[in-house]
């Protein structure tokens, strides 16, 4: 019987699939102002489906939070209405949709910033490689500054807002992006976390930023409709811990002490830049691992197939499964599990930024020719 197609309780909300639409970043807010419209109300309707679960792109807390031009935010009143239409779209369906709420930390560009000033992280460490700036031009990354406590009090009152923010929006519930070498990850690891305060060195107060934000979130929508995604072993972003087993270990059991309705987790197996299928066979079982520290239900993403989706439920290292690059192109996604029908392929040139081309525009399974569709993904 199909793991994959049986109902799920996460915390406040029954499920009624497992098939869950990962968070993806894709940047067609409406600029200047980066606020959600008609055309992502569409994208996510689309692949909302009755019972089933849609996590948002990543969505700005702040001015200070952004990190990507076109990414969008939840702090202004504007993007509350917008962001409204996409919730609509979403229930209008019997859907289920998280806000992923983040803050990128040292992942920005001074363009981006309040004042034009350098972007604020746990540390003054850069990461190494580029980035882009407002404009979307190619740029090395600035050395950030390190936070002053009264700004790090500030970010999370911040993140309290973005939820209060989503609660009048109309979404089921909140996820805190603590994954993928953003902020909150950034306090966690201690390659970009070298802080002498309450703040840093040990795993305990490496912790307390995201336990804080917990506390200030959960505080909005009740501990049953708050998830946390990790990414234990994570590459992303420069990012990288000295002991990474105790380190997401101590944050799973923390995490659980608060009943959140689930922890999210990103498989290390998986190419983090998602720029190829392949999967490291000799990276850590991160699910497996942090599941029973949790106690409470886990979904976990990176790589998935249908076929290893019903595996790590069967084998109860998961209770749901997150996909990524395979909902950017198959808006019906669940159907075409439960029909066993084909896959359409993704086109990675459209993933970032752009118009409805490779946004809203992928074919329906009664649509779709098999000619066009291979069932297989190739990577591209
Ligand atoms: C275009 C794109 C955008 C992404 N944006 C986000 C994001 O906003 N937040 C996040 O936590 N992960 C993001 N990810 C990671 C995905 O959620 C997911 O973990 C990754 O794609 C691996 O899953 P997959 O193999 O099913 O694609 C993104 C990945 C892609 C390909």
């Amino acid at each position: 019987m199909s793991a994959l197609f049986q109902p799920l309780n996460l915390g406040a909300i029954l499920l009624k699939h497992r098939v869950v639409m990962a968070p993806l970043t894709r940047l067609r807010s409406q600029q200047p102002d980066d606020v959600p419209h008609g055309l992502n109300a569409e994208y996510y309707g689309q692949r909302a489906s009755d019972g089933g679960l849609i996590i948002t792109e990543a969505t700005d807390t702040s001015e200070q939070a952004r990190g990507y031009p076109g990414a969008p935010g939840i702090y202004t009143a504007d993007q509350v209405r917008g962001w409204q239409g996409v919730t609509e779209a979403v229930h209008a369906k019997q859907g289920f949709i998280f806000s992923q709420i983040w803050h990128t930390g040292r992942i920005s560009h001074s363009s981006m910033q309040p004042g034009g000033r350098l972007p604020g992280a746990p540390s003054a460490v850069v990461a190494a490689g580029n980035h882009m700036d407002r404009q979307g031009n190619v740029v090395p990354f600035e050395t950030p500054r390190a936070l002053t406590l009264g700004e790090i009090e500030e970010i999370i009152g911040d993140f309290r807002k973005a939820a209060e923010h989503a609660l009048a929006a109309g979404f089921d519930g909140v996820e805190i992006h603590s994954a993928n070498g953003y902020l909150i990850d950034q306090f966690l690891q201690d390659h970009t976390n070298r802080r002498e305060d309450a703040y840093g060195g040990s795993i305990e107060n490496r912790t307390q930023f995201l336990l804080e934000i917990v506390e200030q979130v959960t505080g909005v929508f009740g501990h049953d409709r708050v998830g946390v995604r990790i990414a234990p072993w994570g590459v992303s972003a420069d990012i990288r811990d000295s002991d990474p087993q105790a380190l997401f270990s101590h944050v799973s059991v923390e995490l659980g002490k608060r009943k959140l309705a689930y922890l999210h987790i990103v498989e290390p197996r998986a190419n983090q830049r998602s720029d190829t299928n392949a999967l490291d066979p000799n990276a850590p079982d991160a699910s497996s691992r942090f599941k029973g520290l949790f106690g409470g239900p886990v979904i976990a993403a990176g790589g998935f197939t249908q076929e290893t989706a019903e595996s790590v439920i069967h084998a109860r290292h998961a209770d749901a499964v997150a996909f990524g690059r395979l909902f950017i192109a198959n808006p019906d996604l669940p159907d075409r599990f439960r029909m066993g029908g084909p896959l359409n392929p993704y086109d990675r040139a459209t993933f970032y930024g752009g118009d409805a081309r490779g946004y809203t525009d992928y074919p329906y399974l009664d649509t779709a020719t098999p000619d066009s569709s291979p069932k297989t993904v190739t990577p591209q």
